[in-house]
């Protein structure tokens, strides 16, 4: 299904799993979505930059922008893959101390539709501030999917696709079913 077309920021986290965000970078892509990635200061040394600006034509962006530099075009929807313990929980006390996080303090609050894709592991996933970070970003309508290796509904891109995109393809299916539940809705109208 093709509905995108608009402006995708893709936030990537210092993850072991950065380095494969390139695959998230096609299938939005191939959905019409133009690709903006911001990477947190740790994660640009977890990407491949120049592959990335190739791919997307875009500059990747980690810092915020100097005031006589130009605005950058506003985000359509954000996809925060992979998402950090760190920055899971900074988002969720509204901490702005990134670029990244600049960002996504203010999407709720504008309408913006965001996903957070977590690589987290099992230990940190248990701890307390991490579950009050998910239940308080949900109660705003960020979606937040089970994190990796647990199990969830299969992605509609894996009915014929390389098994190795599926959480990445999940993350694009949540952003359609958030588009389709609350199509232009504004938080707080
Ligand atoms: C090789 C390596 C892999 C890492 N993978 C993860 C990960 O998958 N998830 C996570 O929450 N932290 C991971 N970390 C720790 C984060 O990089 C660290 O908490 C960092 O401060 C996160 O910064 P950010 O949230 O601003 O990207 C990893 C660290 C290293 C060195």
């Amino acid at each position: 299904m093709t509905w995108g077309n608009g402006v995708l920021y893709v936030i990537v986290c210092a993850s072991g799993a950065a380095g494969d965000v390139g695959r998230l970078v096609r299938l939005a892509r191939d959905e019409g979505w133009t690709v903006q990635i911001v990477a947190t200061p740790p994660a640009l040394d977890f990407i491949d930059v120049p592959a990335l600006e190739r791919q997307t034509g875009r500059p990747v962006r980690s810092r915020y922008r100097r005031p006589d530099e130009p605005k950058p075009p506003r985000a359509d929807a954000i996809i925060v893959a992979p998402a950090t313990f760190n920055t899971i929980n900074k988002f969720a006390l509204g901490i702005a101390d990134t670029y990244a996080l600049g960002l996504l303090a203010e999407a709720p609050g504008l309408g913006i539709p965001v996903v957070v894709l977590p690589f987290v592991n099992d230990a940190l996933a248990s701890r307390a501030p991490f579950r009050r970070s998910v239940e308080s970003l949900r109660a705003e309508g960020v979606s937040i999917l089970a994190g990796q290796g647990r199990s969830g509904p299969p992605a509609a891109h894996d009915r014929a696709g390389d098994p190795e995109d599926r959480p990445w393809a999940r993350a694009l299916d949540a952003l359609g079913r958030l588009r389709r539940e609350a199509p232009g809705e504004v938080a707080g109208s």
